[in-house]
């Protein structure tokens, strides 16, 4: 059974589109989707992809090169859309030849899918409604990821399950679509493959990998956590539009409601426009993770975590994760 016939034959499209063995994302993951974690995937077998999050084109450029020395094997880079720099990061990708590009945070600009394409890359977009995902699918997105509220980090309002049952229906014959958020196992996974899904994108399940660099107190917070812990930042001020995120909680998710309150005065005061202050949020929770993932503060930064944070119990290999993963998939259709 170690070949997982059953589960490499409902992902075979999607790990075809990926080049990859298995159709199983590791999904960006601001400062903890570098060089190692991604490539450690990737030779594992999955699918690796860089967090560009912040980054200059300049530190995209290093962390590509730095990358391709560890991995032979294909990758993506996920890319924000409301980057400032975002069609310089697209040239960095095409320099490098970069083969997938994953374009989060909203809608693509004008133009942005376009030069992708111009590079020869395949452009994976992200969309929270199914006439939003048709647009985008149809004007040049060539497969699709839809991700759930049960998800670490930025989230929309929408379970995986109701998501999956709305999109995979509507969509699977014709379109490439992955399923996130809330997946801690291979049942989970044969679930949507079952539903059309062409493969899955996980999080939270690969942040803590042996692989990853995020700082060992980090893991520790999530070995400890249960589901329950990891909840979703709340809206304090209804002018102050804020995409919520799912971290666990600490002291740095009242910080943040503080920092909220903070920005709405400012707003309140016309000193800066709606956008500065949408920027300032999203400032905020950059510099929050990276004093959690990387200096190890998890008192005070942000832990972003998803519902499946009660399913990592200890370090483990990407690879055994993966292997995890298809095996528990293959079992459940096994059973079927
Ligand atoms: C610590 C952390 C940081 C994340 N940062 C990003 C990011 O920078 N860009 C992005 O598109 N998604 C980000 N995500 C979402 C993941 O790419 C992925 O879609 C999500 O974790 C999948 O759901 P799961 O956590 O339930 O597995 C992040 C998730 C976590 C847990």
């Amino acid at each position: 059974m170690t070949d997982y016939a059953k589960t490499r034959g409902l992902m075979a499209r999607g790990a075809e589109f990926l080049g990859s063995e298995y159709a199983i994302m590791c999904g960006a993951m601001s400062w903890v989707s570098e060089r190692n974690l991604v490539s450690a995937m990737s030779n594992a077998g999955g699918f690796g992809v860089i967090a560009c999050g912040a980054m200059t084109p300049d530190l995209l450029d290093t962390e590509i090169a730095e990358t391709r020395k560890l991995t032979d094997k294909p990758f993506g880079v996920n890319l924000i859309t409301m980057h400032p720099q975002l069609m310089e990061l697209i040239e960095v990708c095409g320099k490098h030849g970069v083969t997938h590009v994953v374009l989060a945070g909203g809608i693509p600009p004008k133009g942005s899918v376009e030069a992708i394409k111009g590079h020869g890359a395949k452009v994976i977009v992200f969309a929270p409604t199914l006439a939003l995902a048709k647009k985008l699918l149809r004007s040049g997105g060539d497969a699709l990821v839809i991700e759930g509220m049960e998800a670490g980090g930025h989230i929309g309002p929408v379970s995986t399950s109701v998501l999956a049952q709305e999109f995979l229906p509507a969509l699977s014959e014709d379109h490439l679509v992955f399923v996130a958020g809330g997946i801690g196992r291979g049942e989970a996974m044969a679930g949507y493959l079952e539903m059309g899904a062409v493969g899955v994108q996980l999080g939270t399940r690969f942040a803590c990998a042996t692989e990853s660099i995020a700082h060992p107190d980090f893991k520790k917070a999530f070995f400890r956590a249960n589901a329950r812990d990891a909840v979703a930042s709340v809206q304090v001020d209804a002018r102050l539009p804020v995409i919520p995120v799912r971290a666990l909680k600490n002291k740095g998710t009242e910080e943040f409601t503080a920092k909220q309150r903070e920005v709405a005065g400012v707003l309140d005061r016309e000193e800066i426009a709606m956008a500065e202050a949408q920027l300032q949020i999203e400032h905020y929770w950059a510099g929050a993770l990276r004093r959690a993932v990387i200096d190890g503060d998890v008192e005070n930064g942000s832990l972003m975590a998803g519902q499946s944070v009660g399913m990592v119990k200890e370090e483990e290999p990407v690879a055994d994760i993966i292997a995890a993963l298809m095996a528990e998939s293959e079992a459940a259709l096994t059973r079927r």
